[in-house]
């Protein structure tokens, strides 16, 4: 029997891949993709879900449990009308063509993000895709939408603090747990990886309190271009990583 060389290559690498528990994505570049190639910015973002969708599958058939995707930042607000219009029309299309493959999937899909500015019928459709999936025990699927860092731990703030104000929480019984109780993400383990797309280096309101020891891969693709290669690489890099979270490495003397 032959063994083709190019097999053994492959799945070398694959072998020691480390594959994170929470994979955060800061999905960069669609308006750059689109405009590389003549298009509209819109055609970008449409190519974008094609990439999500793509990750997904990813996440789902390598066993990363949590995937955030960075989807509408509370910044976003900042664009042309019809773009934000066009974004928040993605998200129900993306829900409506999408919902049965990831409950068939098992996937739970949480959004998270001020409910602020959103349209009564946006909310609906977020409580919705939440309930549906909210028994599925495969892949969370967290979509960060109308969302900032910092609102987050603002709100998280305020939470804590009507809890003291109301008696029920004295200011010295706050801790790091108490903050994470008060986060929307709360139960989901801090992303081990985050990757952003399109060369820029920025954590851009994401995940900042949770990002404190992810580790950070840049890849200069597009997000539209982002495929299961790029994923396999970020996987790489990950995995040659060397985790101390402001301990020293467990072989040092
Ligand atoms: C980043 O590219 C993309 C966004 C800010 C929003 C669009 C997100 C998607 C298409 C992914 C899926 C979305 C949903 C709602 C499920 P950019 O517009 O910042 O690109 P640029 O930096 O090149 O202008």
């Amino acid at each position: 029997m032959s063994i083709d060389p190019a097999s053994i290559v492959e799945v070398a690498p694959r072998a020691s891949l480390r594959i994170p528990a929470h994979l955060g994505v800061i999905m960069d570049g669609n308006g750059r993709w689109a405009k590389a190639r003549g298009k509209r910015r819109t055609e970008g973002h449409i190519e974008g879900v094609k990439a999500l969708r793509n990750l997904v599958e990813l996440c789902i058939n390598y066993g990363v449990a949590n995937l955030t995707v960075f989807s509408f930042s509370s910044e976003n607000w900042t664009r042309p009308k019809d773009e934000i219009i066009f974004i928040f029309n993605l998200l129900r299309r993306f829900v409506a063509s999408d919902l049965q493959r990831l409950i068939r999937n098992n996937v739970q899909v949480r959004i998270i993000g001020s409910r602020e500015g959103l349209e009564p019928s946006l909310i609906r459709l977020i409580d919705d895709v939440e309930a549906k999936t909210a028994a599925n025990t495969g892949l969370v699927l967290i979509v960060a939408f109308n969302y900032g860092g910092k609102a987050e731990i603002v709100d998280a703030t305020r939470r804590i603090a009507s809890e003291v104000a109301a008696g029920r929480l004295a200011p010295e019984q706050i801790s790091e747990a108490t903050i994470e109780a008060a986060l929307y993400t709360t139960g989901i383990p801090h992303p081990d990886v985050i990757v952003r797309t399109s060369g820029e280096q920025r954590i851009s309101n994401f995940l900042l309190w949770q990002a404190a020891y992810s580790e950070f891969v840049f890849v200069d693709d597009y997000w539209p271009d982002f495929n299961e290669t790029a994923f396999l690489r970020v996987l790489e890099i990950f995995s040659q990583r060397v985790r101390r979270f402001g301990g020293i490495e467990a072989a040092s003397p």
